[in-house]
Parts: C-alpha cells; structure tokens; sequence
C-alpha cells in the first residue's frame, strides 16, 4: 500500500493509474477505523480496480467546542487495517497541505445543508463539501463511497456533484451496526456501559416508528410525539431533532409515505452526539 502526504504526490498517483485505464474509488474518511470504514473499502474494491482511502481529520467541519481535539486517531493501526483490506493508496495530508496559508475558498450546498444537522451544527456541511470537492480534485476517483450513516452529508455530497457535473459516481453504503444494533461510529468510543442503553434509544426508536407506520399511524407530529417520548424515557438523552423527512428534500414529511426517513441526533451523557436513521418503511 502506498502511502501519499501531499495533494501533488496523490494526483500524480491517481492520474499514473487513471491513463492505464485503472477505475479509481475513493473513500473519504477522518480515520479511527471501525467495522464500518472497512465495509466502505470493501464496497469501493467491488466498483473499481484500484481503491484510494483518505484519512484526514478536517478541522473546518468542526465548530469551535465540538469534539476536533479529542476526536480519535490512531494512524499507525489505521495504516494496518487498511493495508490488511488490501487498499492500494491511502491518502494523509495534514491541515497545512490541504488547507496553506490564504486559503479562502468555500463550497457550500445551500438548501440541503440548512437542515437537520446543519441546524444545529452551523459551518459544518460547508466544511464537508469543501473538502471532499478538495478531495475529489486532488484524488480524480471515478467514485467514491460515503456511509448512510451520515445521511444527510450523502444527500448534500450527491447534491453538490450533481451541481457542480463532477461526473463522479456516488455510492451509498448500508448503516453497519454493532450486535446490539447500535450504528458503528468513531465517537462510539467516548460511549461508556452505563452510557450504552441510552445510546441504543436511537435503533430503538427506528424499530418502534416502523412499528406505528405499520400500524396505520401516519401522522408525523403522532410519530414524532412517541419517538420523542420513547428516547426521553432513558436516562441522560437530550434530543437534538427527530425529523421524518423525505429522503431526496429532506423536507418535513405529512404524512409519511415510502419515501419518508426518520433521522436522529441525540446527546448522550451531555456529550456524545449521536445520529442514526431509517426508512420508515424499508
Ligand atoms: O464522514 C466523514 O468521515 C467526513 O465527514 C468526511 C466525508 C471524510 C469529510 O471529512
């Protein structure tokens, strides 16, 4: 596996392999590798020849006093696991290179981003899509794979390359979950055991939503009302938003149909933040 550390040294990677008619696929990540990066880089070896992982912790979709500083790393078992995965190329610039002196460029996808997270996380989408736009220059993937974990951030990212005619093709990977049904995720690491029910409350209340859709309950401010109660009665949750949204608008969904997703985001223990979603009827 090579490891590149500049933007320069990665296009000329990708570019050597792309004039030999090499696929490329791309996987974005900030590291601390779990079960679920893994499966990223397994779905990107399916839809290409020669898989390129980035791993760069972006400071600019961090607000200050959010998690930057204490987010996980761990670059020397990062190195392995990719390596093991047999990726061809992994990609660790550092906050200098891609972001030098003077940098002031910003692409920001309006609409999309101003939901949901984007609410109560504001500069953040902002952040996403400038460096993955950054990310797909510098590497030139054919496609690059992106977890539904973070499905906004997919919808915005599908948004932005549609926009901008990147021509890169977008590829959704299924949430994985731990055993007990908890979305794998790096911040899962700040959860202790006592912690651990609360932060199943999410899956949870994905099941229990189906359940009532199932049912006939369609109205979204009833589902929202028991999803909303079904997470408050576990201990230490403060709910950031529980949205049912069409998948593609992202706009409130009355009633819900098939297209409709519910997405969460919930503090736990005051100070891990959880997201989690599900379509409503899968
Ligand atoms: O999903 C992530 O890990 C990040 O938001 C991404 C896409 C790597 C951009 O920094």
């Amino acid at each position: 596996m090579d490891i590149l550390r500049t933007p320069a040294e990665m296009t000329a990677w990708s570019g050597a392999r792309a004039d030999r008619g090499r696929r490329i696929a791309l996987v974005p990540t900030m590291g601390y590798f779990h079960e679920g990066h893994l499966r990223l880089m397994r779905m990107a070896r399916r839809h290409a020849d020669r898989v390129v992982v980035s791993l760069f912790v972006n400071p600019t979709q961090f607000a200050p006093g959010e998690d930057l500083d204490r987010y996980p790393r761990n670059s020397e078992r990062d190195i392995r696991l990719a390596g093991r995965e047999g990726v061809d190329a992994l990609f660790m610039p550092d906050a200098g290179a891609m972001y030098p002196q003077g940098f002031q460029t910003v692409v920001s996808v309006e609409g999309l981003s101003r939901h949901l997270c984007g609410a109560s996380r504001p500069g953040h989408f902002a952040g996403v899509t400038t460096v993955v736009c950054k990310l797909f220059h510098i590497v030139r993937p054919h496609c690059a794979v992106f977890g539904e974990k973070d499905f906004q951030q997919l919808a915005v990212i599908r948004r932005m390359v549609r926009d901008l005619d990147m021509g890169i093709e977008i590829l959704g990977h299924p949430i994985v979950r731990e055993p007990d049904g908890l979305a794998m995720s790096s911040r899962n690491t700040y959860l202790d055991d006592a912690l651990r029910p609360s932060a199943l409350s999410l899956y949870s209340a994905i099941g229990l939503a189906r359940q009532l859709a199932a049912g006939g309950m369609v109205s979204e401010p009833e589902l929202r009302r028991r999803v909303r109660a079904h997470i408050e009665s576990f201990p230490e949750t403060e709910i950031d938003y529980v949205a049912f949204v069409n998948e593609q608008s992202l706009e409130a969904a009355d009633p819900v149909d098939e297209a409709t997703v519910l997405a969460l985001a919930v503090r736990v223990g005051g100070r891990v933040r959880l997201i989690d979603n599900g379509r409503l009827f899968p």
